[in-house]
């Protein structure tokens, strides 16, 4: 009883104080406008127009929000206010440009205070030449060199999951499913761990995790955050026992330094002969399982959903996996060199992306005051790229709305208009990991499976990936005979 009084003590003492502080910021930018900002709307006072952003999402229209602001006030760039916090969106392929270009120079990274919060000694929070060496740590996990010999375990892995999780099943819910695919695949390629227990236990904790990443961080008791903030310390010390584990396995050359990306951070060295501390391992997987298990589930779930609705286009993709598993010998698994034969399914993959990115854009903050496109940028303002204001412009990509896998064919979109992974020294590290197990997913599920919508009028809803509100129920139809 006295806990909560004394929590709502500090939650109401909290409202206070941040009620002041926005009512004193969002009046003095309302009352005093600087003349040369870029024009827009900064909408209700906090609120500004947050309602508006999630309600385009909510109607599966995420583009919607960018696109006609761009119409309104300047196809290149115009201000909003979204969470409390006043931002400029960078518009077009020049405004990606501008962005992926400036970084270190113009604007840095930056990430909302729940992400740095919970993320603490990762990559999220590193910027300049030190953000550089722990890229590169990192990189040489995830780069083509590396995944070359990793894809027969995300095969094998995806062959046990859709053994215990599809077969046999004649309706199966495509998201939950997928979640639980892309969660078992980064503990087995992250950590090696495989006990189906051990996983779930793990996932819980992760979903909690994940529920606070992206919220209002306030560490109260009963809030998101504080959830996240508990779970992510839970899964930490998980994660610090395997490591020291794991060293004291290297020692004694009972592991592998290749076996998975914890042994990767264990013996890699930078700058100079450096080892990364046991909290910056920790953290930075963290980090990776983040930034990669919902984008890459979403990514597969919507590539499903066009399957079911494209008869033809799934023909195509079945097509040239039959091929390359009648070029193989029955058994094996699937090489670096298969994968590169998938160029309709990979492109496939690109076009879903297109319509419906995982994730919606990326935030900067300007780091000195600069000019762009004729408007005063102020040092500290935050800035955002957005997929919306390119992947929809029927000038870069005719009938926009429309699915056409062709337009990946050849040369490919226009520079900085395809950006599902944004681009420049921050753009997303697990991009060819991405696309792999997208690639081993889809060949094994074609080739087992062709599937119905059960619902083929759910929506899907942006929360804040592309999601089928009920989580995209199909009947499977499995083939007659399996290569
Ligand atoms: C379809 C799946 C994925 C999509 C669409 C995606 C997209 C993105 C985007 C848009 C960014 C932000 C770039 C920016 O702010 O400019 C990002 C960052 C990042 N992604 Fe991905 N991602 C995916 C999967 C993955 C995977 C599988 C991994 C790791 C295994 C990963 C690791 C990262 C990391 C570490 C960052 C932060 C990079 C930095 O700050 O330097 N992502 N991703």
């Amino acid at each position: 009883m006295q806990f909560t009084m004394f929590s709502a003590a500090i939650l109401v003492g909290g409202v206070c104080l941040l009620s002041y502080y926005v009512i004193i910021k969002t009046f003095k930018e309302r009352l005093s406008p600087n003349p040369h900002l870029p024009p827009g709307s900064l909408g209700w006072p906090f609120i500004g127009e947050t309602f508006e952003y999630l309600r385009t999402g909510v109607a599966g229209q995420h583009h919607r929000f960018v696109r006609d602001r761009m119409e309104k006030y300047d196809p290149q760039v115009f201000k909003t206010s979204l969470l409390g916090e006043s931002m400029i969106v960078f518009c077009g392929p020049a405004g990606n440009k501008f962005l992926f270009r400036n970084e270190n120079k113009l604007l840095k990274i930056w990430w909302p205070s729940s992400v740095r919060r919970l993320l603490k000694s990762s990559l999220a929070n590193m910027i300049g030449d030190e953000a550089k060496r722990m890229r590169s740590v990192l990189l040489t996990f995830l780069d083509p060199h590396a995944l070359e010999r990793n894809i027969e375990r995300m095969d094998l892995a995806t062959r046990d999951h859709i053994r215990t999780c599809w077969e046999g099943k004649q309706e199966v819910k495509v998201h939950p499913t997928v979640n639980v695919y892309t969660f078992e695949m980064a503990f087995r390629m992250f950590t090696s761990i495989e006990d189906c227990g051990h996983i779930l236990k793990l996932a819980a904790q992760f979903d909690i995790f994940l529920r606070g990443v992206i919220s209002f961080a306030i560490n109260i008791p009963g809030t998101r955050f504080h959830c996240a903030v508990k779970a992510a310390d839970a899964i930490r010390e998980e994660l610090r026992l395997l490591a020291r584990q794991r060293r004291e396995a290297l020692d004694k050359k009972m592991a592998s330094p290749t076996q998975d990306l914890l042994s990767h951070l264990l013996v890699t060295s930078y700058a100079g002969g450096k080892f990364l501390s046991e909290l910056e391992i920790v953290d930075n997987i963290l980090l990776l399982l983040f930034a990669s298990h919902d984008t890459t589930t979403s990514a597969i779930t919507c590539v499903m959903k066009y399957l079911a609705e494209l008869p033809e286009v799934y023909r195509m993709v079945l097509k040239e996996q039959l091929d390359i598993a009648k070029s193989k010998e029955p058994g094996v698994l699937l090489k670096w060199e298969d994968l590169q034969k998938m160029r309709y399914s990979s492109n496939v993959v690109s076009e879903v992306m297109r319509l419906l990115p995982p994730v919606r854009g990326g935030f900067r903050e300007a780091i000195v005051d600069f000019t762009y496109a004729g408007y005063t940028i102020p040092k500290g303002s935050k800035l955002i790229w957005d997929t919306g204001s390119t992947h929809m412009d029927p000038i870069l990509f005719p009938e926009a709305e429309e699915f056409d896998v062709s337009r990946f064919e050849g040369a490919g979109p226009a520079p900085n208009s395809y950006v599902p992974f944004g681009g420049g020294p921050r753009m997303c590290m697990g991009n060819v990991y991405a696309r792999a197990q997208i690639l081993v997913f889809l060949h094994n599920i074609v080739k087992r499976f062709e599937w119905d919508l059960s619902t083929p009028d759910e929506k899907l809803v942006y929360d804040p990936m592309p999601t089928p509100s009920q989580g995209l129920p199909v009947r499977l139809r499995p083939h007659q005979s399996s290569v």
